[in-house]
């Protein structure tokens, strides 16, 4: 019988196997159990404005394009040509009507329709029926706020569901003024880590700010809004794995640009209007949507994706974003904060990578592997908080979330199906 992996994560004391980080046989059971099952970022809309542009990404290992076609609608379908499996586009992105397989010339239109066959009546006889070879599509493909996400699983939940209460929270990464977000800068980068390390540090890792990043604040690359002893606030947990890093609504946590900080007060009664009164509550900084979507509002904004490739390896998509109406000069000042906080050259970025790698191939020793992680800060302290929506650490520094994305790691490892996991009781049922 296969080993159930769910059984390597003991979210009641806090502890986790170093095997998930490095083992080959958990990383190819995570790109079934998670990576064709949950619902992935692909792009944001404002990355294919108009008919015909396209994206090429990855939802695990798998390529993907995302394509909106000359009628203007958007479809996801895998990068793969249907005669020999070439990868189909090659560029970033772009803007085509077709697009043409470099191996043997197979073409498909920009709505996945397999459109051209070199010698289709010589060679094929005209017996080839080109309406059964066109590009095959994801299982459902949705945006949420001009976030596009789709899942390879049919009996996944609809993407609001499976969001949940999560929604509100990503509203106030890209709803905050009225024509959301836009993309302005793009870095793309490899670090020799296994890609839970960012996920889970992005989600819930308020603990390493005053440490690991002590020189950068203290230069003055960010407001420091972690280290200061006053700041309040909580891990926030809105359920099924997704999981945030929130301040006090009077926490800053924007860059020391005076310029951006005149602009985030000159903004906040519309941003607080829209946001509605649980923003008057909590301020969230940083989070991750389960299982490799991160974003961050403080120092800089980004969004990102952790894409797996190999146990030991992920590669970055980062993308900085800026409030659509928000003025140039302040989406100069945030791109340049991106540059120089949140990118293969960040203070930042550096710091965190440095640690990631580390802690990935030092799990490659037998004995170290052996070494359960340590996941318990703040055990048994966090509640449920019907005003959040969402399970809330007592205290502004915990492993709450660690625990959290782990378990639903676990739950769907071990799962054989959504409707496996529909059944399991409501997550407060379960804390009660
Ligand atoms: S592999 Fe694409 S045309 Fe042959
Ligand atoms: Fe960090």
């Amino acid at each position: 019988m296969a080993e159930d992996f769910g059984g390597l994560v003991d979210s009641e004391q806090g502890l986790v196997s170093r095997r998930i980080f490095i083992e080959p046989e958990i990383y190819e059971a995570e790109q079934r159990q998670i990576f064709a099952r949950c619902w992935l970022f692909l792009c944001h809309d404002s990355q294919l404005p108009l008919p015909g542009d396209f994206f090429s990404t990855w939802m695990g290992e798998d390529p993907v394009l995302v394509v909106r076609d000359s009628g203007g609608t958007v479809h996801a379908f895998l990068n793969v040509c249907r005669h020999r499996g070439n990868r189909l586009c090659r560029a970033d992105h772009g803007n085509a009507a077709s697009f043409t397989c470099a191996y043997h010339g197979w073409t498909y239109t920009n709505d996945g329709r397999l459109s051209g066959v070199p010698y289709l009546k010589e060679a094929y006889h005209n017996e080839l029926d080109r309406n059964q070879w066109g590009l095959v599509p994801v299982a459902q493909l949705d945006q949420y706020k001009g976030l596009w996400f789709a899942t390879f699983d049919a009996q996944a939940p609809p993407l609001r569901d499976y969001l949940g209460e999560m929604a509100w929270y990503l509203d106030t990464f890209v709803d905050r003024r009225d024509g959301g977000v836009e993309v302005v800068a793009t870095h793309k980068w490899i670090m020799p880590c296994n890609w839970k390390f960012p996920a889970e540090n992005f989600g819930g890792d308020a603990y390493h700010v005053p440490w690991s990043h002590l020189s950068a604040v203290t230069t003055g690359f960010s407001s420091g809004v972690t280290t200061k002893p006053a700041t309040t606030g909580a891990m926030v947990s809105p359920g099924n794995g997704h999981v945030l890093i929130c301040v006090g609504p009077d926490d800053v946590g924007d860059p020391p640009i005076a310029e951006v900080i005149a602009y985030e007060q000159a903004i906040r009664p519309e941003v607080s209007a829209r946001l509605g009164p649980r923003a008057r509550r909590i301020n969230p900084l940083v989070g991750t949507v389960f299982p490799n979507f991160s974003l961050l509002r403080a120092t800089s904004r980004t969004f990102r994706v952790w894409h797996p490739r190999g146990p030991g390896k992920t590669e970055v998509w980062s993308y900085v974003f800026i409030d659509k109406a928000a003025p140039p000069e302040i989406k100069e000042a945030i791109r340049l904060a991106g540059v120089r906080g949140f990118s293969p050259s960040g203070s930042f970025e550096q710091d965190d990578m440095d640690n990631w790698q580390e802690c990935t191939q030092t799990c490659r020793g037998v004995a170290s592997r052996r070494m359960p992680l340590n996941m318990q800060m703040g055990l048994g302290r966090d509640r449920f908080d019907a005003e959040l929506g969402a399970w809330a650490s007592a205290y502004r520094i915990s492993e709450s979330n660690h625990r959290q994305f782990y378990r639903r790691w676990a739950e769907l490892m071990a799962a054989g199906g959504w409707r496996e996991l529909a059944a399991a009781p409501a997550r407060e049922q379960q804390y009660a």
